[in-house]
């Protein structure tokens, strides 16, 4: 590799590093089209700027860097996210925009000029963190996610998608499948730090990604008094917080039964007050698992419960499910990945159970497959999420090997 790439490497993720970073914790917060969002947007226009780039911003507000007309495809395309989930770490999603920004530096400083347009991507709220859909950027693109729904999604705070792209300038009421955009992507290539520890175990830097399991979000609500903390007596009390934690542990029972993966990590409780007993608690179920027919089963069984009242006290109110979003099983181009495995040299081929956007670009009928770069401890969604420079130069050969080969 050239020192010139490492060194663009290393500028681009020292600008990029500080956006939406808490000082005190060292976990990022950019979600969608808030203050820090538009900044990692303005990271990456300067990014394509400083490589003279056409930028333009599809009508779900993904953001596209063009090295050759994109009307002149089919074009091979890199690239991932800026936002976080809530304390999230620097790698995910910003090592595959900052990985493919530096392999177009790594094509051009060794002479190479792609017979094919290049675009670098990044899309908008990968995460959900702030609106709750995942990949909510590929899916309006793809039309997996219609804009009337999309729009009409709120924040904690009761914002809709809608007023808050308003209030960052963008265009709500462009948003919709885009088929002017797709049709410029013959190929997706998403370069992501490992979720796991699956390479560090081979004690491999990089892999290429094989599927994604099937995975969803889901939402209840539980409904009892608000009530004094210091005057009601236990046996007066309808508390809703009581059964949240009879739900939550019932739902690592189900996963345990059901061999898949289950997780509430996110919780609203009204009025939030140490000494009131809540009136109302909402709780968010993460669901995933290698078989699609076992995450429904135990989700229709821990729907079954709160309906029945089973997880809920008789005098409490407890809402059914209400799926927030849904992803069926995903599987990577074929001949992709095992061109691109032959291409770096034999890489381990790895399924993932975390969602990607280039997993809805496959779902709706892209080529696409994805890079991984080792994480020593496997830890994500956290500030301890981590890749050494090393790997993650490793990651920008391999990416620079693979879109050489694809855009010829
Ligand atoms: C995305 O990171 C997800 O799998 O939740
Ligand atoms: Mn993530
Ligand atoms: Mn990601």
């Amino acid at each position: 590799m050239t020192g010139t790439v490492s060194s663009s490497f290393d500028r681009l993720w020292a600008d990029l590093e500080p956006v939406g970073r808490d000082p005190r914790g060292g976990g990022y917060r950019r979600f969608a089209w808030t203050r820090e969002d538009a900044t990692a947007r303005e990271w990456f226009a300067a990014a394509a700027a400083a490589r003279g780039l056409d930028v333009t911003t599809d009508r779900a507000g993904n953001q596209w860097a063009w090295w050759g007309d994109p009307d002149n495809g089919p074009g091979v395309v890199a690239g991932s996210h800026l936002d976080s989930v809530p304390d999230g770490g620097a790698f995910d999603g910003p090592l595959g925009v900052i990985s493919a920004f530096a392999a177009l530096d790594e094509l051009r400083a060794t002479g190479h000029v792609p017979s094919h347009p290049l675009g670098i991507v990044n899309f908008g709220d990968e995460e959900g963190a702030r609106f709750g859909v995942a990949c909510a950027g590929s899916r309006l693109l793809t039309g997996a996610l219609s804009p009337e729904r999309g729009l009409a999604l709120t924040d904690g705070d009761g914002v809709t998608m809608a007023e808050a792209m308003k209030q960052a300038g963008a265009d709500a009421s462009a948003v919709g499948r885009d088929d002017e955009t797709l049709r410029r992507v013959g190929v997706f290539v998403e370069l992501h730090v490992e979720q796991g520890r699956g390479l560090a175990d081979l004690g491999r830097p990089v892999a290429v990604g094989s599927s994604i399991w099937p995975h969803g979000r889901w939402r209840f609500t539980l409904e009892g008094e608000a009530n004094h903390a210091g005057t009601t007596r236990l046996a007066d009390r309808r508390d809703p917080m009581l059964d949240l934690a009879t739900a939550i542990v019932r739902a690592r029972e189900l996963a345990g039964e059901y061999g898949v993966l289950a997780t509430c990590g996110k919780i609203a409780v009204e009025p939030n007050g140490v000494n009131a007993i809540p009136c109302r608690v909402t709780g968010w179920l993460d669901a995933r698992g290698a078989d699609p027919a076992a995450v429904r089963a135990m989700v229709a069984e821990f729907d079954v419960g709160l309906a029945s009242g089973s997880l809920a006290g008789p005098s409490l109110v407890s809402s059914s499910l209400t799926e927030e979003s849904w992803t069926d099983p995903t599987s990577f181009d074929s001949y992709l990945v095992s061109r691109m495995a032959m291409l770096l040299d034999g890489a381990p081929v790895l399924a993932t159970g975390a969602g990607h956007d280039a997993g809805i670009l496959a779902n709706a009928g892209v080529p696409a497959a994805m890079l991984f770069v080792r994480n020593p401890t496997g830890i994500s969604h956290s500030p301890a999420e981590h890749a050494s420079r090393d790997d993650c130069l490793h990651g920008v050969r391999a990416l620079a090997t693979v879109l050489r080969d694809l855009a010829g």
